[in-house]
């Protein structure tokens, strides 16, 4: 795989394991870092080897602590407004990726961490993590989709209280409210992730793809016209080899065995 600037990429199978690494600065978010990411999932997207990517931080106390505040503290508007276009068209690359992207949130998700595990389609939380919003603290708005995405996930009254205090929260109260999937042992997150991704890649991969298509384009639609894109997903899954496949292996009481065609 190529190098990208403060990733490391491992592969598991068709997973590939994507280590955010700048640990002296608890893997915050610069722009080398967030073009690196960018250029990582456009490969990713075209890279048939690839089947899921699991997102984590280097080290044990950090996912990500948010963006750089040493590059953010002297902006100028045009400026910021840049550096958010360039984080949000970064993180909607993954939300739009059609291949599954779970975060293993190992420590602090603040910020663009956090906004960065909430373009993720599935998250698990070490029980040591701590999740939030702090940027009011800073005096700024989020800006890579936090006043969006957070509401969306857990409604906008929760949204309002972390974003508007600014304070984190454990992982148990993010499950609790929705915000991650699962929690694990420190110890056991990569593991319990890995058995995650797993898990969804013994389906069929066309239909993986075209449900991850669905939901991403039918939120941003009224639900009369994302209905009508779900029919036309289902009708296109059921022209592919996987469905024929998946029903034989259903009848003759076997597990199937999918091409992706
Ligand atoms: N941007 C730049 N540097 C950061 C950073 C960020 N978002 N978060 C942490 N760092 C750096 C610290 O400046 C420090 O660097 P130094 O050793 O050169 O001084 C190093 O990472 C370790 O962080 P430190 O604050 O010493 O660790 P801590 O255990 O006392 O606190 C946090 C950990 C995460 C609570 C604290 O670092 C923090 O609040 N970070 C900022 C979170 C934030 O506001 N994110 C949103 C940014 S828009």
């Amino acid at each position: 795989m190529a190098r990208y600037s403060n990733l490391l990429c491992q592969r598991d199978g068709g997973i590939a394991v994507l280590t955010i690494s700048r640990p002296e600065k608890l893997n915050a978010l610069d722009a080398a870092t967030v073009d690196a990411l960018d250029r990582f999932f456009r490969d990713a997207g075209d890279d048939d080897a690839t089947r899921a990517v699991i997102v984590t931080g280097a080290g044990d106390r950090s996912f990500v602590a948010g963006a750089d505040i040493e590059a953010v503290s002297g902006f100028t508007a045009l400026e910021g407004r840049a550096w958010g276009q360039r984080g949000q068209a970064m993180l909607r690359r993954i939300e739009a990726l059609e291949k599954p992207v779970i975060a293993a949130i190992n420590g602090y998700a603040l910020g663009g961490g956090l906004e960065l595990a909430m373009a993720c389609h599935l998250r698990v939380a070490a029980t040591t993590a701590r999740l939030g919003q702090p940027e009011l603290r800073l005096g700024i708005v989020p800006g890579f989709g936090g006043t969006q995405r957070l509401p969306r996930l857990v409604g906008r009254g929760r949204a309002l209280e972390m974003l508007l205090t600014g304070d984190p929260i454990s992982a148990e109260e993010a499950r609790a409210m929705g915000l991650v999937n699962r929690v694990a042992e420190p110890g056991k997150l990569m593991a319990q992730t890995t058995a995650l991704a797993r898990r969804i890649l013994r389906n069929g991969p066309l239909a993986i793809a075209l449900t991850l298509q669905a939901v991403d384009r039918g939120l941003q639609m009224p639900v009369s016209q994302a209905l009508e894109w779900e029919v036309a997903q289902y009708a296109l899954s059921c022209a592919t080899e996987d469905v024929r496949e998946g029903t034989r292996a259903f009848l003759e009481k076997r597990n199937p065995e999918f091409c992706g065609r």
